[in-house]
């Protein structure tokens, strides 16, 4: 059995979180199409040493390690050990022995330095405490010439979170969301400030209609997570203007319903950059 990591209240209620949602995560098919396309950008050869950071049910992990073949090795870290029994799961169905996962902090790793030729990061940046920290903690990992890949979502994405940004706005809080990442000018500053170069992003764009419900799925109140901030600032407001806040996020998703459904945009960057090789 692995000894539980010391954690902070912040990544405690992450650890906890994605534990409990881990036997249904693999659901989600858009988390599967996203950790896909990051690997297939990467253009991962085999023997690769590739780490996958937050690695969850192993997503990106499980195709990398099928593109790196026998002669490479995908380490995966998350710390969540929910998430990490089904990756470890879903390894063992398939057979795959190239695949190592490990219980740890993102933003505590202790790797010797000049290890890996890849490292990633799908859906989950944005939990880092530090994006720019955590970016600048893992070059030391690479090898000189290393690839970095990383996802990020722009600020127009997920109709439900711009419409509650917005609104609660009015009482003076700002919710980060995707916003340290939310545009490819800010993604590419953040690689340049953590000491990478050769950097590329490759913009791509889903459109789809969703029904009110799901829309309004998008934000659950104050009792969830605010990624990258916590206690989450929302919780600075009293009951009732909760209450108002979800009436007229509520009211706003119902006049943005079509025939179609409520259009939500999800535009995401696929960020790499390299540790330069002097
Ligand atoms: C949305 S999931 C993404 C999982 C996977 N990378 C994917 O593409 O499906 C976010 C993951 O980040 C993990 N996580 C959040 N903060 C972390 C940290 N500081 N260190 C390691 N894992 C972390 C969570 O436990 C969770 O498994």
């Amino acid at each position: 059995m692995t000894d539980p990591l010391p954690l902070n209240e912040y990544k405690q209620q992450i650890a906890d979180t994605y534990s409990r949602r881990s036997p249904t995560y693999d659901q989600s098919d858009w988390h599967l199409q996203i950790a896909h396309r990051l690997v297939e950008y990467a253009q991962l050869h085999p023997g690769d040493q590739v780490l996958d950071i937050a690695t969850g049910t192993a997503m990106a992990a499980i195709a990398a390690a099928q593109v790196v073949g026998a002669g490479g090795k995908v380490i995966g870290i998350d710390i969540s050990p929910g998430m990490l029994e089904q990756a470890r799961r879903k390894v063992e169905e398939l057979g795959l022995t190239n695949i190592e996962f490990l219980l740890a902090d993102a933003e505590s790793l202790n790797f010797p330095v000049n290890s890996f030729d890849c490292i990633l990061c799908s859906s989950a940046l944005i939990w880092m405490e530090n994006v720019a920290g955590a970016l600048q903690h893992w070059h030391q990992f690479l090898k000189p010439g290393g690839l970095i890949g990383f996802h990020a979502f722009a600020d127009t994405s997920f109709i439900g979170v711009v419409v509650v940004q917005k609104i609660v706005e009015k009482y003076g809080i700002s919710l980060h969301f995707s916003k340290p990442t939310s545009t490819a000018a800010k993604c590419h500053d953040l690689l340049k400030i953590s000491g990478y170069d050769c950097i590329e992003i490759k913009s791509e764009q889903y459109i789809s209609y969703v029904s009110l419900e799901q829309a309004k799925q998008m934000w659950s109140g104050n009792e969830y997570l605010a990624p990258g901030q916590f206690p989450n600032p929302l919780l600075q407001l009293s009951t009732e203007q909760i209450e108002a806040v979800k009436s007229e996020f509520e009211l706003e998703l119902s006049a943005l319903e079509t025939e179609k459904g409520i259009r939500n945009d999800i535009t995401v960057f696929f960020t790499f950059g390299r540790k330069p090789v002097n």
